[in-house]
C-alpha cells in the first residue's frame, strides 16, 4: 500500500521569534510510519517539527504550520491507498504575524486567533479521498463518545482514541493505551509501547484496506 501519515505538532507563528504549538512529540506517528515501512508499505510522512529521527526507507515532507500541512496533504493524498492522521494540528493560528518582534507594552495583551482548516475533516469532503481513512482522538473525558463523533463527522474507517489525562501514557510518552473505534464496534487495546501498538495498528489498517478494496 501507499500510506500517508501526518505526525507531530504544528507551529503557528506569532512573530519571527514566537509561536503557538502543543505538546505532541510525534512519537506515535513516527512509530506508525516505521511499522508500515517495516511491513513493506510505501510511506509518506508529513510532519511538523519534532526531535525524532526520520525512520529509514520513507519519504519525508517537513512542514511547520497547519496551512503548510494542509497543502502538503492535498498535494499527495490522491495517490494514496490509506492515510493515518496522527498529527496534533493547532486548531487556531494567530490572525496576523508581524515581520518584526512584538515588543512588550502594557499589563495585558490580546491575540486574535482564526480557525485552521481541519485536514482530516477535509480528506473526504474537499480532497475527495476514497482510500482507507484513519484519525486519532486525544481526549481527556468521554473518549468513546468523542471518538465516535469524529468517526462519523470526518467520515473515517477507524478512529484511534487515547485518553491524554492518564499519567504515563499518550503525549510525550513511549507508551499508550488505545481505544479502536470502528463504525460498528469498539475495541480497547491495553497499555503497551507505542512501537508494539504500531505493529498491531498496521495489521488492523491492512485488514480495513483489503475490505474496502473488496467492497
Ligand atoms: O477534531 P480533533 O482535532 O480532535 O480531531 C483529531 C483528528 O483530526 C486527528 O486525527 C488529527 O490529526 C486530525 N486533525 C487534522 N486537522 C486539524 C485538526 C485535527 O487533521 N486541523
Amino acid at each position: 500500500m501507499k500510506v500517508l501519515i501526518t505526525a507531530g505538532p504544528t507551529r503557528e507563528p506569532l512573530d519571527p521569534v514566537r509561536y503557538l504549538s502543543n505538546r505532541s512529540s510525534g512519537k506515535m506517528g513516527y512509530a506508525l510510519a516505521a511499522a508500515f515501512a517495516e511491513a513493506g508499505h510505501h510511506v509518506l510522512l508529513v510532519s511538523g517539527p519534532t526531535d525524532l529521527d526520520v525512520p529509514p526507507g520513507i519519504d519525508f515532507v517537513p512542514v511547520e504550520t497547519a496551512l503548510e500541512m494542509f497543502e502538503a496533504v492535498g498535494r499527495h493524498l490522491f495517490r494514496m491507498d490509506a492515510a493515518v492522521f496522527a498529527a496534533a494540528v493547532a486548531d487556531y493560528r494567530p490572525a496576523s504575524a508581524p515581520d518584526q518582534k512584538i515588543k512588550k507594552s502594557g499589563e495585558s495583551m490580546t491575540i486574535e486567533l482564526i480557525r485552521n482548516p481541519d485536514i482530516l475533516g477535509s480528506a473526504r469532503s474537499k480532497m475527495n479521498f476514497t482510500g482507507t481513512l484513519v484519525g486519532f482522538a486525544a481526549e481527556t473525558e468521554n473518549l468513546e463518545e468523542h471518538a465516535r463523533g469524529k468517526l462519523v463527522r470526518k467520515q473515517c474507517d477507524l478512529i484511534i482514541g487515547n485518553d491524554v489525562s492518564k499519567p504515563g501514557i499518550g503525549f510525550e510518552s513511549d507508551r499508550n493505551e488505545l481505544l479502536l473505534v470502528y463504525p460498528n464496534h469498539s475495541e480497547a487495546i491495553p497499555e503497551d509501547e507505542k512501537h508494539h501498538l504500531s505493529h498491531r495498528l498496521v495489521r488492523e489498517i491492512e485488514v480495513l484496506a483489503a475490505t474496502r478494496k473488496g467492497s
